[in-house]
């Protein structure tokens, strides 16, 4: 058979052919061993390939142990990881806008190449999991003949470009922000002022500033559109933002300019990048993405900088080019518009209507959208749907990041038909934006960082929410829920009403899958305000939280009340009465189902009660003392409530100094209660011989502490605390692994007959 590369030579756009040919060499010079594996592993990522959990051929997928074929098992690609096993290859798909020709091969290549699912990201974009690397190139030119690229889809680079999936039909909106996204991410695609940052950059375009959609303030560079009338002729623009983000610690971004000509979008992102990489931290992975280089510099000074820079640089025709076609963009309707006659419609029909059906500013003319249960879609039901697509509404195909899909444009008199081809394929079900349509990350599925099964919770809280939806209050059912595996947010748990995201808990020495709630995030105003993390809740018990905390607001709120404003009003003392009461885990003997993890029958560790045995004395002293660190972090909330930050600020201080002391001292009982001694103790005994570290965050844990503690000048505000807090949750939440990673130590020496732990012969 003639190989892909020759059948598609003249379908896909040169530059896209010749970097996909040089990837291609770089494996076969990595297979020769020619090329070192870190150099790989970033050549490789930058074309989207990424490594995922149960790559080495050891899948386990809840039943039984797969072994996955793949050739060369002594080369790595990364940490631990067999550089050709089976990983995820992300693509990327600009503004999340898609054409049935593109479903079409995305379903082909998601048959042919991985498990026949497409996945739909939290960020517009598509994910293939257990992809073999040796297929990848070929994968990359099929997409890339129907106009898809997957060039730095990972890596430290430009991400996709996302965008309000309803832009150009939303009736909230200044203008179309489509046609500025596409030439924002053509623009910045392989820019050689974009390739050197020190981490990722993500940036966002928004039609308004009320509503949700770009989510804009949580983006490395965000665009809200805006429009200003001068000399009496109206002129678009942009209110601009910089530096936000989520991941461990996560920031609002901050506004660089309230009014951003259009013609100036460009060539300020492009300054904005040179800054970056100039700047930007590039040793230490945890302070590189620029949030911190904005929070370092202050908005004021960055924006100097910024600026000072855009004078600097040369002229460049792209900036503009793609305002001259702009008067004769817009996208075609198929159809005609026509209005729905009200007659020929049933149960399930107004039941999708009342939840998936947007109505367009464009009269008779509406958006219906497709829910994906976690995102994923089967090849047979993209390629149904690309075909349904042409069908009905053409080109106007968007992903979401709800992870769903939307058809734009379709007539309404055609959407009692739409939905039954819609059923048809099994994609009919209502509920979208709803509190059944939970999003959440690939978790412990795929992730090499997942903790706890975020789509396992996500599937069992959307079925027990879809059966008893019709009876809950129309309150209920507008929240939303998200859902992150560990704490690095790619579910966003932090916009959504309801957040979860994965950890563990030690119970009588066995490893515990548990979630850390947070609660009332806002999704409105671009993403205006993230939620307060409460406290922890074994993973099994979610749904019951999720229960108790929805009676407690139907009952108790006032009227008209939103729940972001109740979860503020009532606050999180009375929240975290909530949280504790289903906070219990029962031992293992009477209840095994808390040791496993939702949808994977398998016991959530394999280090059963024996290493709590074997260090029965040391893990009954270290988990009090952790748990006198929660405590401490929980006044500190209590204070900063109380608009008293200088308090929060110590006492969630004194919470990492409290939990850094409980590690102390399992190796050294007799330390003092002085800061200077705890941190230098902690230094010498747990960050420089690494055991504080973890093995893929390193030590960014403890310069948190490190970071406090040598602060001595200190604000105390709101933002400066709420900083503080996130960081002081993670230091204790690290604690309490490195506390794990410790017993399991002894008990492994114990059982190998060292004698006595591990952690007794340094004390
Ligand atoms: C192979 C598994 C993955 C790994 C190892 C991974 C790693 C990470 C890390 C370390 C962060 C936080 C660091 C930071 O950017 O500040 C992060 C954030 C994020 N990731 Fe992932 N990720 C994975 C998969 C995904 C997937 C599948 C999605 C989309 C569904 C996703 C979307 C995001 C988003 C939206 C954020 C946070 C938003 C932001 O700060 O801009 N990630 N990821
Ligand atoms: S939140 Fe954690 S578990 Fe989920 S995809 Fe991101 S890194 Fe993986």
């Amino acid at each position: 058979m003639t190989s892909w590369k020759a059948r598609l030579a003249e379908q896909m756009p040169p530059e896209l052919a010749r970097e996909i040919d040089i990837y291609e060499t770089q494996m076969d010079l990595k297979r020769q061993g020619k090329v070192e594996d870190k150099l790989f592993a970033e050549t490789r990522l930058r074309r989207g390939v990424y490594g995922q959990r149960y790559d080495n051929g050891q899948r386990h997928d809840g039943t039984a142990q797969r072994t996955l074929s793949f050739k060369s098992r002594e080369l790595t690609k990364g940490r631990e990881t067999l550089w050709d096993a089976p990983g995820m290859q992300r693509i990327k798909i600009p503004f999340g806008g898609l054409t049935p020709d593109q479903m079409d091969v995305l379903a082909d290549v998601a048959e042919e190449y991985c498990d026949a699912i497409c996945h739909i990201t939290t960020r517009q974009d598509i994910q293939l999991h257990y992809v073999h690397i040796d297929d990848t190139p070929d994968l990359m030119r099929r997409i890339a003949a129907v106009g898809i690229t997957t060039r730095e889809a990972c890596g430290n680079s430009v991400r996709n470009v996302t965008a309000c999936p309803l832009a150009g039909v939303c009736s909230d909106e200044a203008f179309d922000v489509t046609p500025y996204a596409k030439a924002c991410a053509h623009f910045l695609l392989g820019h050689p002022d974009v390739q050197d940052f020190g981490r990722k950059f993500k940036p966002a375009f928004s039609g308004c500033k009320h509503r949700a959609c770009g989510l804009t303030t949580m983006h490395d560079l965000g665009f809200i559109a805006r429009t200003r009338v001068e000399d009496g002729v109206e002129k678009r623009g942009f209110e601009m933002y910089v530096g936000g983000g989520l991941g461990a610690v996560p920031y609002q971004a901050k506004l660089f300019d309230e009014f951003v000509p259009e013609d100036e979008i460009l060539p300020l992102s492009q300054a904005i990048s040179r800054v970056y990489a100039r700047h930007g931290e590039k040793k230490n992975r945890g302070r590189a993405r620029i949030k911190f280089l904005v929070d370092k510099l202050g908005i004021d000074q960055f924006r100097e900088m910024v600026l000072e820079e855009r004078r600097a640089l040369p002229h460049d025709d792209a900036w503009t080019d793609y305002l001259k076609e702009l008067p004769a963009y817009g996208e075609k309707p198929l159809k005609p518009a026509t209005k729905l006659n009200s007659g020929a419609t049933n149960a399930a029909f107004e039941a999708w209507r009342a939840t998936n059906v947007y109505l367009q500013k464009q009269p008779g003319y509406a958006v219906a959208t497709v829910t994906l249960p976690l995102g994923d879609i089967t090849s047979w039901q993209m390629r149904q749907l690309g075909d349904i697509a042409r069908r009905y509404v053409g080109e106007n195909v968007r992903n979401t990041v709800e992870q769903n899909i939307l058809l734009r444009w379709v007539s309404e008199a055609d959407l009692p038909g739409l939905h039954g081809e819609l059923t048809r394929i099994g994609l009919g079900e209502a509920g979208a934006g709803t509190i059944m349509d939970v999003t959440a990350c690939p978790g412990t599925d795929t992730c090499k960082l997942g903790i706890a099964s975020s789509r396992g919770l996500a599937a069992e809280l959307s079925v027990r929410l879809a059966a008893k939806y019709q009876q809950l209050d129309k309150a209920i059912q507008g929240l939303r829920i998200k859902i992150s595996g560990c704490f690095n947010s790619c579910g966003q748990q932090h916009l959504a009403d309801l957040g979860f995201y994965g950890v563990s808990r030690k119970v009588g020495g066995t490893t515990v899958p548990h979630f850390r709630v947070v609660l009332g995030g806002q999704w409105e105003e671009n993403a205006g305000s993230y939620g307060v993390a409460i406290g922890v809740v074994p993973s099994k018990r979610v749904p019951d939280f999720v229960e108790q905390i929805a009676d407690k607001y139907l009952n108790e709120r006032e009227k008209g009340e939103r729940f972001q404003d109740f979860i503020k009003r009532i606050g999180k003392r009375e929240l975290r009465v909530l949280v504790d009461e289903v906070a219990t885990v029962p031992p293992y003997e009477l209840d095994r189902s808390y040791y496993s993890d939702w949808r994977d029958p398998r016991e959530f560790t394999l280090n059963d009660m024996a290493a709590g045995e074997c260090a029965g004395e040391i893990v009954s002293r270290i988990d009090f003392d952790l748990q006198a660190a929660e405590r401490q972090y929980f006044e500190a909330q209590l204070h900063s409530e109380d608009g008293n930050y200088q308090k929060a600020d110590e006492a969630a201080y004194g919470a990492m100094l409290a939990a850094a002391k409980g590690l102390i001292r399992t190796q050294y009982q007799d330390i003092i209660d002085d800061a200077e001694t705890i941190v230098r103790e902690f230094r010498t005994r747990f960050y420089d011989t690494k055991l504080f570290h973890d093995k893929y965050a390193g030590g960014k844990f403890a310069q948190y502490l490190f970071r406090r503690h040598e602060d001595k000048v200190r604000t105390f505000d709101e933002d400066t605390t709420r900083r503080l807090f996130e960081e002081t949750q993670l230091f204790i939440e690290a604690s309490y692994a490195c506390n794990g990673r410790i017993m399991e130590q002894s008990a492994t020496a114990q059982a190998i007959g060292n004698g006595k732990p591990a952690l007794a012969a340094r004390g």
